[in-house]
Protein backbone atom coordinates (compact mmCIF):
# COMPACT_ATOMS: atom_id res chain seq x y z
CA UNK A 1 0.00 0.00 0.00
CA UNK A 2 1.02 3.67 -0.66
CA UNK A 3 0.37 4.52 2.80
CA UNK A 4 2.65 1.71 4.18
CA UNK A 5 5.34 2.77 1.58
CA UNK A 6 4.79 6.21 2.79
CA UNK A 7 4.80 6.00 6.29
CA UNK A 8 8.88 4.94 5.95
CA UNK A 9 9.85 7.67 5.38
CA UNK A 10 10.71 10.83 8.51
CA UNK A 11 8.04 13.68 8.44
CA UNK A 12 8.21 16.61 11.23
CA UNK A 13 4.23 16.41 11.97
CA UNK A 14 3.97 19.95 11.91
CA UNK A 15 -0.09 18.99 10.14
CA UNK A 16 -1.48 17.43 13.19
CA UNK A 17 -4.71 17.40 11.17
CA UNK A 18 -6.25 17.19 7.59
CA UNK A 19 -6.71 20.93 6.28
CA UNK A 20 -10.42 21.50 5.50
CA UNK A 21 -12.58 20.19 2.44
CA UNK A 22 -15.22 22.79 2.10
CA UNK A 23 -18.09 23.72 -0.04
CA UNK A 24 -18.25 27.21 -1.58
CA UNK A 25 -21.60 27.56 -1.60
CA UNK A 26 -22.22 31.16 -2.91
CA UNK A 27 -19.45 30.46 -6.09
CA UNK A 28 -21.49 26.91 -6.26
CA UNK A 29 -24.60 28.28 -6.45
CA UNK A 30 -23.52 31.58 -9.27
CA UNK A 31 -21.40 28.82 -11.56
CA UNK A 32 -24.61 26.27 -11.20
CA UNK A 33 -22.16 23.55 -10.14
CA UNK A 34 -20.90 22.52 -6.89
CA UNK A 35 -17.14 23.63 -6.02
CA UNK A 36 -15.51 22.66 -3.28
CA UNK A 37 -11.80 23.94 -2.00
CA UNK A 38 -9.64 21.70 -0.16
CA UNK A 39 -7.54 24.31 2.00
CA UNK A 40 -4.43 24.00 2.18
CA UNK A 41 -3.80 27.67 2.24
CA UNK A 42 -4.82 27.41 5.77
CA UNK A 43 -1.49 25.08 6.79
CA UNK A 44 -0.91 25.92 10.21
CA UNK A 45 2.42 28.23 10.01
CA UNK A 46 3.26 32.04 8.62
CA UNK A 47 0.48 32.55 6.95
CA UNK A 48 -0.35 28.65 5.46
CA UNK A 49 -0.15 27.20 2.04
CA UNK A 50 1.16 23.86 -0.17
CA UNK A 51 4.90 24.14 1.19
CA UNK A 52 4.62 23.26 4.93
CA UNK A 53 3.71 19.72 3.64
CA UNK A 54 6.91 19.43 1.54
CA UNK A 55 8.87 20.97 4.02
CA UNK A 56 7.68 18.36 6.83
CA UNK A 57 9.59 15.63 4.56
CA UNK A 58 12.34 18.06 3.20
CA UNK A 59 13.23 19.31 7.18
CA UNK A 60 13.26 16.21 8.56
CA UNK A 61 15.79 15.29 5.92
CA UNK A 62 17.54 18.18 7.22
CA UNK A 63 17.64 17.32 10.43
CA UNK A 64 18.81 13.60 10.36
CA UNK A 65 21.51 14.99 7.85
CA UNK A 66 22.81 17.92 10.93
CA UNK A 67 21.69 20.51 8.88
CA UNK A 68 21.69 23.82 10.76
CA UNK A 69 20.72 26.08 7.42
CA UNK A 70 18.21 25.55 5.31
CA UNK A 71 19.51 26.93 1.56
CA UNK A 72 16.79 27.68 -1.04
CA UNK A 73 15.76 29.81 -3.74
CA UNK A 74 12.76 31.27 -5.48
CA UNK A 75 10.67 34.95 -6.62
CA UNK A 76 11.18 37.89 -4.46
CA UNK A 77 7.55 37.07 -3.85
CA UNK A 78 8.12 33.45 -3.00
CA UNK A 79 5.74 31.69 -1.17
CA UNK A 80 7.95 29.24 -0.76
CA UNK A 81 11.17 30.76 0.60
CA UNK A 82 8.68 32.54 2.78
CA UNK A 83 7.09 28.91 4.51
CA UNK A 84 11.08 27.33 4.10
CA UNK A 85 12.53 30.46 6.07
CA UNK A 86 9.49 30.58 8.69
CA UNK A 87 10.19 26.63 9.63
CA UNK A 88 14.24 27.27 9.46
CA UNK A 89 13.08 30.28 12.56
CA UNK A 90 11.03 28.04 14.21
CA UNK A 91 13.29 24.75 13.82
CA UNK A 92 16.16 27.15 14.98
CA UNK A 93 18.17 27.13 11.98
CA UNK A 94 19.46 29.17 9.46
CA UNK A 95 18.23 30.19 6.27
CA UNK A 96 20.18 31.79 3.12
CA UNK A 97 17.83 32.45 0.21
CA UNK A 98 19.07 33.40 -3.14
CA UNK A 99 16.07 35.61 -5.05
CA UNK A 100 15.16 36.70 -8.20
CA UNK A 101 12.85 39.64 -9.78
CA UNK A 102 11.29 37.14 -12.54
CA UNK A 103 8.91 40.01 -13.94
CA UNK A 104 11.51 43.02 -13.64
CA UNK A 105 9.63 45.22 -11.94
CA UNK A 106 10.50 47.79 -9.31
CA UNK A 107 7.51 48.49 -7.68
CA UNK A 108 8.13 49.27 -3.96
CA UNK A 109 5.62 46.99 -3.14
CA UNK A 110 6.77 43.92 -4.88
CA UNK A 111 10.04 44.98 -3.94
CA UNK A 112 9.37 45.07 -0.09
CA UNK A 113 5.98 43.50 0.53
CA UNK A 114 3.92 40.77 0.98
CA UNK A 115 5.87 37.42 1.11
CA UNK A 116 9.36 40.07 1.29
CA UNK A 117 8.69 41.77 4.24
CA UNK A 118 8.00 38.37 6.22
CA UNK A 119 11.62 37.16 4.95
CA UNK A 120 13.55 40.04 7.06
CA UNK A 121 10.63 39.23 10.28
CA UNK A 122 11.62 35.56 10.09
CA UNK A 123 15.59 36.35 10.15
CA UNK A 124 16.29 35.38 6.86
CA UNK A 125 19.05 36.24 5.08
CA UNK A 126 18.56 37.01 0.99
CA UNK A 127 21.02 37.29 -1.62
CA UNK A 128 19.49 39.05 -4.54
CA UNK A 129 20.96 37.38 -8.06
CA UNK A 130 19.84 38.72 -11.51
CA UNK A 131 18.06 35.22 -12.52
CA UNK A 132 17.70 31.23 -11.28
CA UNK A 133 18.14 29.66 -14.70
CA UNK A 134 21.19 27.57 -13.46
CA UNK A 135 19.17 27.03 -9.94
CA UNK A 136 20.64 23.73 -9.10
CA UNK A 137 24.18 25.19 -10.06
CA UNK A 138 23.72 28.20 -7.79
CA UNK A 139 22.06 26.58 -4.76
CA UNK A 140 25.55 24.19 -5.00
CA UNK A 141 27.65 27.00 -5.31
CA UNK A 142 25.90 29.20 -2.23
CA UNK A 143 26.04 25.10 0.50
CA UNK A 144 29.51 25.44 -0.66
CA UNK A 145 30.24 28.87 0.01
CA UNK A 146 28.20 28.46 3.66
CA UNK A 147 30.13 25.22 4.17
CA UNK A 148 33.55 27.05 3.69
CA UNK A 149 32.44 29.20 6.53
CA UNK A 150 31.77 26.25 8.55
CA UNK A 151 28.48 25.77 8.40
CA UNK A 152 26.26 22.68 7.50
CA UNK A 153 23.41 23.91 4.25
CA UNK A 154 20.72 21.41 3.52
CA UNK A 155 19.60 22.76 -0.17
CA UNK A 156 15.78 22.54 -0.63
CA UNK A 157 15.16 23.01 -4.22
CA UNK A 158 13.06 25.53 -6.11
CA UNK A 159 9.31 25.02 -4.98
CA UNK A 160 10.31 21.87 -3.07
CA UNK A 161 9.89 19.83 -5.46
CA UNK A 162 12.30 16.56 -5.08
CA UNK A 163 11.24 13.88 -4.72
CA UNK A 164 11.39 13.83 -0.93
CA UNK A 165 9.80 16.95 -1.30
CA UNK A 166 6.74 15.62 -3.17
CA UNK A 167 6.10 12.94 -0.33
CA UNK A 168 4.40 15.59 1.07
CA UNK A 169 1.76 15.73 -1.38
CA UNK A 170 1.76 12.08 -1.97
CA UNK A 171 0.55 12.28 2.01
CA UNK A 172 -1.85 15.06 0.89
CA UNK A 173 -3.43 13.00 -1.94
CA UNK A 174 -4.35 10.06 0.56
CA UNK A 175 -5.83 11.94 2.72
CA UNK A 176 -7.72 13.88 0.30
CA UNK A 177 -8.85 10.40 -0.94
CA UNK A 178 -10.19 9.89 2.67
CA UNK A 179 -12.08 13.43 2.56
CA UNK A 180 -13.80 12.45 -1.19
CA UNK A 181 -14.81 9.06 0.11
CA UNK A 182 -16.73 10.53 3.20
CA UNK A 183 -18.09 13.19 0.70
CA UNK A 184 -20.43 10.64 -0.70
CA UNK A 185 -19.48 12.85 -3.84
CA UNK A 186 -18.48 12.25 -7.11
CA UNK A 187 -16.09 14.83 -8.01
CA UNK A 188 -15.39 15.73 -11.70
CA UNK A 189 -11.80 16.66 -11.69
CA UNK A 190 -9.25 17.87 -8.93
CA UNK A 191 -7.97 21.44 -10.31
CA UNK A 192 -4.95 23.13 -8.87
CA UNK A 193 -1.62 25.19 -10.05
CA UNK A 194 1.04 23.14 -11.55
CA UNK A 195 4.32 25.19 -11.26
CA UNK A 196 7.71 23.32 -9.91
CA UNK A 197 5.37 20.70 -9.92
CA UNK A 198 5.49 18.88 -6.54
CA UNK A 199 2.27 19.27 -5.78
CA UNK A 200 1.00 18.26 -8.71
CA UNK A 201 2.96 15.07 -8.63
CA UNK A 202 2.11 13.90 -5.23
CA UNK A 203 -1.07 14.47 -5.58
CA UNK A 204 -1.63 13.03 -9.11
CA UNK A 205 0.41 10.57 -7.55
CA UNK A 206 -1.79 9.17 -4.84
CA UNK A 207 -5.20 10.12 -6.16
CA UNK A 208 -4.14 7.53 -9.47
CA UNK A 209 -3.98 5.08 -7.14
CA UNK A 210 -6.69 5.28 -4.71
CA UNK A 211 -9.54 7.06 -7.32
CA UNK A 212 -8.40 5.93 -10.23
CA UNK A 213 -11.01 7.51 -12.37
CA UNK A 214 -10.85 11.24 -10.38
CA UNK A 215 -9.12 13.80 -13.29
CA UNK A 216 -6.43 15.78 -11.69
CA UNK A 217 -6.10 18.99 -13.88
CA UNK A 218 -2.87 21.22 -13.12
CA UNK A 219 -3.37 24.57 -14.53
CA UNK A 220 -0.20 25.89 -15.33
CA UNK A 221 1.55 29.17 -13.89
CA UNK A 222 4.96 29.53 -15.98
CA UNK A 223 4.93 27.30 -19.02
CA UNK A 224 3.39 25.70 -22.00
CA UNK A 225 1.13 22.18 -21.20
CA UNK A 226 3.97 19.87 -22.99
CA UNK A 227 6.80 21.33 -20.93
CA UNK A 228 4.89 21.04 -17.71
CA UNK A 229 3.87 17.56 -18.69
CA UNK A 230 7.15 16.51 -18.89
CA UNK A 231 7.84 18.23 -15.65
CA UNK A 232 5.28 16.30 -13.70
CA UNK A 233 5.28 13.14 -15.17
CA UNK A 234 9.54 13.21 -14.27
CA UNK A 235 8.52 13.68 -11.20
CA UNK A 236 5.95 11.48 -10.48
CA UNK A 237 8.11 8.68 -11.59
CA UNK A 238 11.05 9.77 -9.65
CA UNK A 239 8.81 9.74 -6.69
CA UNK A 240 7.50 6.03 -7.39
CA UNK A 241 10.92 5.15 -7.36
CA UNK A 242 11.40 6.29 -3.82
CA UNK A 243 8.67 4.89 -2.48
CA UNK A 244 9.62 1.59 -4.34
CA UNK A 245 6.09 1.53 -5.52
CA UNK A 246 5.01 0.75 -9.23
CA UNK A 247 3.73 3.75 -11.40
CA UNK A 248 -0.15 4.00 -10.78
CA UNK A 249 -1.88 2.49 -14.51
CA UNK A 250 -3.89 5.53 -14.29
CA UNK A 251 -1.45 8.21 -13.81
CA UNK A 252 -1.54 10.48 -16.56
CA UNK A 253 -0.23 14.37 -16.47
CA UNK A 254 -3.43 16.77 -17.14
CA UNK A 255 -2.39 20.24 -17.96
CA UNK A 256 -3.88 23.21 -18.83
CA UNK A 257 -2.13 26.50 -20.24
CA UNK A 258 -4.31 28.18 -21.28
CA UNK A 259 -4.30 30.61 -18.35
CA UNK A 260 -0.73 31.49 -17.11
CA UNK A 261 0.20 34.76 -19.39
CA UNK A 262 1.35 37.23 -20.13
CA UNK A 263 3.96 35.26 -18.25
CA UNK A 264 5.37 33.70 -14.53
CA UNK A 265 3.96 36.39 -11.83
CA UNK A 266 2.22 38.63 -14.05
CA UNK A 267 -1.64 38.42 -13.44
CA UNK A 268 -3.77 38.89 -16.53
CA UNK A 269 -7.22 40.28 -16.38
CA UNK A 270 -9.04 36.60 -15.78
CA UNK A 271 -6.56 35.99 -13.05
CA UNK A 272 -8.27 39.39 -11.34
CA UNK A 273 -11.28 38.79 -12.09
CA UNK A 274 -11.10 35.31 -10.20
CA UNK A 275 -9.82 36.44 -7.00
CA UNK A 276 -12.40 39.19 -7.22
CA UNK A 277 -15.18 37.03 -7.44
CA UNK A 278 -13.94 34.59 -5.14
CA UNK A 279 -12.91 37.13 -2.84
CA UNK A 280 -16.53 39.03 -2.64
CA UNK A 281 -18.64 35.37 -2.79
CA UNK A 282 -16.92 33.72 -0.27
CA UNK A 283 -14.70 36.14 1.46
CA UNK A 284 -11.96 33.58 0.85
CA UNK A 285 -8.23 34.74 -0.75
CA UNK A 286 -6.44 33.54 -3.73
CA UNK A 287 -3.51 35.04 -5.18
CA UNK A 288 -2.12 37.15 -8.36
CA UNK A 289 0.80 34.04 -9.08
CA UNK A 290 -0.85 30.86 -8.94
CA UNK A 291 -4.05 30.05 -7.43
CA UNK A 292 -5.80 33.01 -9.14
CA UNK A 293 -4.55 31.63 -12.53
CA UNK A 294 -5.85 27.95 -11.53
CA UNK A 295 -9.48 29.62 -10.14
CA UNK A 296 -9.39 31.59 -13.48
CA UNK A 297 -9.26 28.06 -15.49
CA UNK A 298 -11.73 26.60 -13.25
CA UNK A 299 -14.45 28.31 -13.63
CA UNK A 300 -13.44 29.61 -17.19
CA UNK A 301 -13.29 25.42 -17.83
CA UNK A 302 -16.84 25.24 -16.20
CA UNK A 303 -18.48 28.00 -19.37
CA UNK A 304 -16.53 26.05 -21.88
CA UNK A 305 -17.53 22.44 -20.72
CA UNK A 306 -14.24 21.30 -20.39
CA UNK A 307 -14.93 19.11 -17.66
CA UNK A 308 -17.91 16.06 -17.16
CA UNK A 309 -20.30 15.68 -14.90
CA UNK A 310 -20.47 16.56 -11.01
CA UNK A 311 -18.59 18.86 -9.05
CA UNK A 312 -15.63 20.65 -9.00
CA UNK A 313 -12.95 19.88 -6.20
CA UNK A 314 -10.34 23.24 -6.13
CA UNK A 315 -7.03 22.50 -4.10
CA UNK A 316 -6.38 25.92 -2.61
CA UNK A 317 -2.50 25.74 -2.20
CA UNK A 318 -2.07 29.29 -0.50
CA UNK A 319 -0.12 32.57 -1.53
CA UNK A 320 -2.45 35.32 0.06
CA UNK A 321 0.61 37.22 1.56
CA UNK A 322 1.59 38.09 -2.75
CA UNK A 323 -1.96 40.46 -2.98
CA UNK A 324 0.58 42.87 -1.12
CA UNK A 325 2.58 42.90 -3.66
CA UNK A 326 0.43 43.88 -6.69
CA UNK A 327 -1.62 46.74 -5.32
CA UNK A 328 -1.72 48.48 -8.49
CA UNK A 329 -2.87 45.75 -10.57
CA UNK A 330 -6.58 46.43 -9.26
CA UNK A 331 -6.60 49.88 -10.72
CA UNK A 332 -9.07 50.24 -13.62
CA UNK A 333 -10.90 46.73 -12.52
C1 LIG B 1 0.38 29.54 -3.60
C2 LIG B 1 1.02 28.51 -4.44
N1 LIG B 1 0.24 27.68 -5.15
C3 LIG B 1 0.75 26.75 -5.96
C4 LIG B 1 2.10 26.59 -6.10
C5 LIG B 1 2.60 25.56 -7.05
O1 LIG B 1 3.04 24.43 -6.41
P1 LIG B 1 4.22 23.60 -7.07
O2 LIG B 1 5.40 24.52 -7.11
O3 LIG B 1 4.38 22.43 -6.19
O4 LIG B 1 3.80 23.23 -8.45
C6 LIG B 1 2.98 27.41 -5.36
C7 LIG B 1 4.44 27.26 -5.52
O5 LIG B 1 5.23 28.07 -5.18
C8 LIG B 1 2.42 28.40 -4.52
O6 LIG B 1 3.20 29.22 -3.81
Amino acid sequence: MLATALSRFNRLALLQAPTPLEKLERLSAWAGRGIYAKRDDLTPLALGGNKLRKLEYLAADALAQGADTLVTAGAIQSNHVRQTAALAARLGLGCVALLENPIGTDHPAYLANGNRLLLDLFGAQVELVANLDAADEQLHALAQRLRSLGKQPYIVPIGGSSPVGTLGYVRAGLELAEQIEASGETFAAVVLASGSAGTHAGLGLALAEQLPALPVIGVTVSRPAAAQAAKVDALVRRTAELLERPLPKAWQPLLWDDYYGPRYGEPNAGTLAAIKRVASQEGMLLDPVYTGKAMAGLLDGLGRQRFAAGPLLFLHTGGAPGLFAYPDAWSGQ
